[in-house]
């Protein structure tokens, strides 16, 4: 399903889920894991799934981690950055709030 060689999963890292950790994993057949929020803005984040997806042909994902926090960053806005980036995978954790990224990401086949 995910078309990867080794069923083996990089999962998301805060602060180390660089496009250099993602492609490796993921150039060694296994399945890696960008973390969106490491990245400071929006822009970054599609810059980094731009650098990744030049670094490997094979399949990689994306990580949004959903946290109790009072400010908190527009989750919505990085989900939308993926999938404009044509990210098919993506990992989330945290709050109930997840739902809504599930919801907006399905109808894309993500
Ligand atoms: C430094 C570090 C940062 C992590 N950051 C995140 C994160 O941002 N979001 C998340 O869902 N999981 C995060 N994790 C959890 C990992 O993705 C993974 O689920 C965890 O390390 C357990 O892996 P294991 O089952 O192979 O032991 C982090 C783990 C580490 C070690």
């Amino acid at each position: 399903m995910l078309e990867i060689e080794h069923r083996i999963v990089q999962g998301g890292m805060q602060s180390v889920g660089y496009a250099e950790l993602t492609s490796a994993v993921s150039n060694a057949g296994g399945l890696c894991i960008l973390t969106a929020l490491t990245q400071p803005s929006l822009q970054k984040l599609r810059e980094e799934i731009e650098r990744c997806a030049a670094m490997t042909s094979k399949p990689f994902g994306v990580n949004i981690t959903v946290f109790p926090t009072i400010n908190s960053p527009d989750y919505k806005a990085y989900a939308q950055s993926i999938i404009d980036g044509g990210i098919k995978i993506v990992e989330t954790a945290g709050t109930p709030a997840v739902r809504e990224i599930v919801e907006m990401l399905r109808p894309h086949g993500i």
